[in-house]
Parts: structure tokens; C-alpha cells; sequence
């Protein structure tokens, strides 16, 4: 299979691999050490370099799972992007002082998180750090302050947020030269492209991170009648091109020109390599347009 391609967010020099491997559910598959270290192999023998993560993920867990297998194997650091994100404080046996579940954007806590998570991974630096979810007690001169020291410092070289919309990100972008902002997006999560998230990030050259592009699965789910159709538009359109059902999907998201760069949720590398193969399908109009009429359950006007 032809490697997965590469791309740069933005003009900044952060260059990703054009699939990014989602670990939030890493403590979910039930893995030993090893069978960690070879799965994080697999995926990188796929051209899938860039892991993303963040200090939340499994319960302030999943750093640390995935900084056992990169110790058990310290060469795989140096063939890889890590990614994390802070800004959340969840209720949490391993976090007595949160006393409710809150965002902190404040400088303090920006730097301390990113510190956990390098210590968590076992590594020195992050190659990408993302203020998870937009904090209304957000000072963005403080939050630039902060991604200036962590850059200064050595140990984070490029920032973005996620889930912002296209305001917020401009406030913090024209402070700080931001290289992505991380949003929900798929067939079942249309909003991006019709709030203007997608076209304020495609007019200032930063390409956006896509989670839960299979919709967190749902797209698989039992349907209703909607999903039902949408199911077999999609399926249709996969027959049609001889291609694995979610490769359409994630060529359905990657065909939009603000050059979103999809993240996968599942542990299985055979899910990893149809993501991939999405990178060598571009849908034509006439199909891109079939999917999203069915995702929206109505002709555009
Ligand atoms: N920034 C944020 O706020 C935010 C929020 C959520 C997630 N994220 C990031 O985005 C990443 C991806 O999100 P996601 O996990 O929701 O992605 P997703 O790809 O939409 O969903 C993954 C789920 O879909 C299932 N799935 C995948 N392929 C399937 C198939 N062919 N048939 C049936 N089920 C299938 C997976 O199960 P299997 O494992 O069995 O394949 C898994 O449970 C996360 O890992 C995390 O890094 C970021």
C-alpha cells in the first residue's frame, strides 16, 4: 500500500502525517507493553507518524501507557509527532482538588499540564500542544505568554487549540501563529463547514485536525432511517469505487479544500490502514455531493 502521505499544517513548519493516530481510547484495548510497542510500529510502518493525545485521556492515564512502550523502545520517539492537549480539569480520584469540572487556561496551569504530559510520555518535548476546549475565562494575551515560554524553553514547538470557533481561534492567532484547531467534523457532525470554522482556517493557510470522523463509530450503528440511508449512500458509493466503506468517509472529509487531516479512534491497524487508503481517493462532485445530501437529509438550495 502507497505510504501515507504528509502535510504542513501551516506556513510555521509543523508537518504532520496527513492521518493522525487518535489514542484517546488507548486504555481501552487492553494491551500489554509490548503489544503496545508493536501496534505504535505497525501504525508507523503505515507512513501514520503523528499520535495524538491528551493529558485527560483514560482517565489521566493514556500518556502514561503509551511513555511505557516509547521507553521499552526509545528509538520510535525520534520517528514521531506527539500531540497533546490541555485545559480541562475532570473529577477524578487521581485529581482530589477538583472539586467540580472545569477548564483552566490560566499560565500556570498550561505549563504544569504540559510538563505532566511530557513526563508522562517519557519524552522531552511535544511536538504539538492544543488548548482543548475554549475556556470563557480565557485571557488570550496570558495563553500566548505561556506558549511563548513552553517554545522558549525547549519542551513544546507548536501550538494550536480545538474546538474554537472561527472568532475564537482569531483572537488567539493573531497573538500567537496557531498551526491547527482540532474540531469535530463527519458525515453524522456537519457544523465546520457551515459556521465558517472551515472557511476562516482555509483563508489564514491552517489546516484542521477532524476528530471523531467516523462519528465516535456511530456511523456503524444501528439506523434509524436517516442513518439507514446515509449507510447505504455511503456503501453504494464504496461498491461503486471497489473501496472499503470508511475510506469514503475519510475521503469524503479530506476532499475539502481547507485540507482537513483526519484522526482514527480505533486500535485495530487494519481500521488505521483504510484510513490511509483514503489519502489516494478523490470523490467527485457529483458523489461528494451525494454523501452530503444524505447527511443532511435534504438537497442543497
Ligand atoms: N479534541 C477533542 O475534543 C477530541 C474529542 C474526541 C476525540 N478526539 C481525538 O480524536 C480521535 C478520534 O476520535 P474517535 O475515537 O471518536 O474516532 P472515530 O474514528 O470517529 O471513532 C472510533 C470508534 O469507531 C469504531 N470504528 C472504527 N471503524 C469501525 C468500523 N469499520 N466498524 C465499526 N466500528 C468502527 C472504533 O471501534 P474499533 O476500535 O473497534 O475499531 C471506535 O470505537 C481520538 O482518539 C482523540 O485522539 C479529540
Amino acid at each position: 500500500m502507497t505510504p501515507c502521505p504528509r502535510i504542513s499544517t501551516n506556513k510555521d513548519g509543523l508537518t504532520l502525517s496527513r492521518i493522525v493516530a487518535g489514542m484517546w481510547r488507548m486504555g481501552e484495548w487492553g494491551m500489554s507493553p509490548q503489544q503496545r510497542v508493536a501496534l505504535i510500529e505497525q501504525i508507523l510502518e503505515l507512513g501514520v507518524t503523528s499520535f495524538d493525545h491528551a493529558d485527560i485521556y483514560g482517565d489521566y492515564g493514556v500518556e502514561a501507557l503509551f511513555g511505557e512502550a516509547l521507553k521499552l523502545q526509545p528509538s520510535l520517539r525520534g520517528r514521531m509527532e506527539l500531540v497533546s492537549k490541555c485545559g480541562i480539569k475532570l473529577l477524578s480520584s487521581k485529581k482530589p482538588d477538583h472539586r467540580i469540572q472545569h477548564y483552566d487556561t490560566s499560565a500556570s496551569h498550561i505549563i504544569a499540564s504540559a510538563e505532566a504530559s511530557l513526563r508522562h510520555l517519557q519524552t522531552d518535548y511535544l511536538d504539538l500542544l492544543l488548548i482543548h476546549r475554549p475556556d470563557p475565562l480565557t485571557d488570550f494575551d496570558e495563553v500566548a505568554e505561556a506558549f511563548t515560554q513552553l517554545r522558549v524553553a525547549g519542551k513544546v514547538r507548536h501550538f494550536g487549540v480545538s474546538n474554537f470557533s472561527r472568532h475564537q481561534f482569531d483572537c488567539l492567532n493573531k497573538r500567537f501563529a496557531l498551526a491547527t484547531n482540532q474540531v469535530e467534523f463527519s458525515p453524522l457532525e456537519t457544523k465546520p463547514m457551515f459556521d465558517e470554522t472551515f472557511d476562516g482556517l482555509q483563508d489564514v493557510g491552517v489546516a484542521p485536525m477532524i476528530w471523531s470522523p467516523l462519528a465516535g463509530g456511530r456511523l456503524f450503528g444501528q439506523p434509524d432511517a436517516h442513518l439507514g440511508n446515509l449507510q447505504s449512500v455511503i456503501q453504494s458509493i464504496a461498491d461503486k469505487l471497489d473501496q472499503p466503506f470508511s475510506s469514503v468517509v475519510f475521503a469524503w472529509i479530506m476532499r475539502l479544500p481547507c485540507r482537513p487531516i483526519p484522526l482514527t479512534g480505533s486500535g485495530r491497524i487494519a481500521a488505521i490502514a483504510e484510513a490511509v487508503k483514503a489519502t489516494s481517493i478523490t470523490l467527485d462532485r457529483n458523489d461528494w455531493f451525494t454523501i452530503l445530501r444524505a447527511a443532511r437529509g435534504h438537497e442543497v438550495a
